[in-house]
């Protein structure tokens, strides 16, 4: 089971919502700026022709016979008509004077505040007249009256329509251009936070997917941001991988030192025992001997189990036959059988050639056969079957006794754990897991059943080619 690990947040989500907040900020930026802009463009290009209005006006006073005399040129308004819809006004005053044009119409000079233009006679307002918004020029030109200087100004103006319609125009193009912007940086920023993250994604799912044995380090290239995770979860893996060698070491060293002593506590006791003469002391030094074969046996699977576990995990490979192992591993068990009139028939014997450990398979065939000599009544056959099959070939060994009376196979599998019907039995609970371990080292598998047909275990290993 793992323990469940305590989140602090997503750093995809807060680097998305970082960036799309800050595009949603550019965008707004964006969008006041171009306003902005097309307003200022707006403006001048109404006052460059309020100018030349004005200034063509102006240029039109003359004094005749003391007089200040206009003569407004037809193009000066109707420059202003050409460009808009807007209401044109104007007003010509001669030394404060009103003289023609709209009398109530402000003059941008009298408001004294607002914008000068760098030339000293002229100037710009905004204002409203007659309920309207209008910009208003006003142009001044100095005219000499009998002698006297005289101020001659005159001022056009135009209501602003056109122009707030052109702006309201822009700035709808200019919504759609930000929301636009938006939309695409959003899209950009949410992949880009999906792509800085993915490689840490992809380290744990090449983490996760490792099998329990795996204890290589991670070696595919990651961003330089994560080669201190990466090193520290390396240096990790090897102070793990270290610290299980020295256990297996030291299991392996622990069973070859009991297994030696107790092979001459056994031989001392089979020969006191047949000195000895009393039936009780008899019995002592039977049961004696029993349990040192269960220590024994258990001390050399404890050693078997170490010797697999290495060998598995440096798998070395070869080809050969494994009809041919078979029969030799059933040659080497001939005389246990034997010792209970139990005769081991070979029923199907494909050869087939594979490529893998032949100690570690030895072995694994080995306890799958001590079982079935271990668990069968004396006096009855075990069949053995090595068949082709699915691109493999599988080792099948049947015997005569009570098949696995559990209904859960495969814990059977597991380190140590013996079944019901094991009482009676000397073992150790590792044969199966031998077994196991030696077939999913070479990609195949191993299956306990029970004979369809008069009953007993039939255990399967399959190997692939
Ligand atoms: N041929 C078989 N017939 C019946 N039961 C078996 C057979 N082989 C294995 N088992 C069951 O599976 C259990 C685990 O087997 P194994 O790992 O070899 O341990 P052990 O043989 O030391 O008990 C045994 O305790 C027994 O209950
Ligand atoms: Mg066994």
């Amino acid at each position: 089971m793992s323990t469940p690990v305590n989140s602090s947040g997503s750093i995809k989500r807060r680097l998305s919502l970082q960036l799309v907040g800050s595009a949603a900020i550019l965008a707004t930026i964006l969008f006041v700026l171009v306003l902005n802009f097309a307003r200022q463009v707006s403006e001048q290009s109404q006052d460059n022709i309020l100018i030349a209005s004005a200034t063509s006006i102006l240029d039109s006073t003359s004094i005749r016979s003391g007089e200040v005399s206009v003569d407004i040129p037809y193009a000066a308004l109707s420059m202003l008509g050409n460009v808009s819809e807007d209401r044109v006004f104007y007003r010509i005053s001669a030394a404060g004077v009103f003289l023609t044009g709209y009398s109530d119409l402000p003059e941008a000079k009298q408001q004294g505040t607002e914008q000068q233009n760098a030339e000293r006679d002229r100037s710009f307002i905004t204002t409203q007249y007659k309920g309207e918004s209008i910009r208003i020029v006003s142009a001044t030109r100095q005219l000499s009256v009998l002698g006297q200087p005289v101020d001659i100004t005159v001022s056009v103006a135009q209501t602003q329509n056109g122009q707030s319609e052109t702006l309201a125009q822009i700035s709808r193009t200019a919504l759609i251009l930000g929301l636009g912007f938006f939309a695409i940086s959003a899209a950009l920023a949410i992949f880009a936070a999906r792509s800085s993250v993915r490689p840490l994604h992809r380290l744990a799912v090449s983490v996760s997917r490792r099998g329990p044995k795996d204890l290589r380090p991670v070696q595919s290239p990651v961003p330089a941001e994560m080669i201190p995770l990466v090193a520290s979860l390396n240096s990790f893996i090897a102070r793990l991988k270290t610290s299980l060698t020295r256990s297996e070491d030291f299991i392996a060293e622990a069973a070859h030192r009991v297994r030696t002593p107790l092979a001459t506590v056994r031989v001392q006791a089979e020969v006191v025992l047949r000195r000895v003469e009393t039936q009780q002391n008899r019995k002592a030094l039977k049961e004696m001997i029993r349990t040192i074969d269960e220590s024994s046996r258990a001390a050399g699977q404890l050693l078997d189990h170490a010797m697999v576990t290495f060998r598995t995990d440096h798998l070395e490979r070869k080809s050969f036959d494994l009809a041919d192992l078979v029969l030799d591993s059933v040659e080497r068990m001939q005389p246990v059988a034997g010792m209970r009139d139990i005769e081991i028939v070979m029923e199907a014997c494909d050869p087939g050639q594979i490529l893998g450990d032949p100690i570690l398979i030895q072995s694994a065939v080995q306890n799958i056969l001590d079982n079935a000599i271990k668990y069968s009544p004396p006096d009855q056959s075990i069949a053995i079957n090595v068949q082709r099959q699915n691109g493999g070939i599988s080792v099948q060994i049947s015997d005569r006794g009570p098949g696995f009376t559990g209904n859960d196979n495969a814990r059977l599998t597991e380190r140590f754990i013996r079944g019901d019907n094991a009482a009676d039995t000397v073992g150790s609970g590792l044969g199966l897991t031998i077994a196991k371990e030696v077939a999913q080292a070479h990609g195949g598998n191993l299956s306990l059943n029970n004979r369809s047909k008069g009953g007993g275990a039939c255990v399967s290993l399959y190997f692939p080619f």
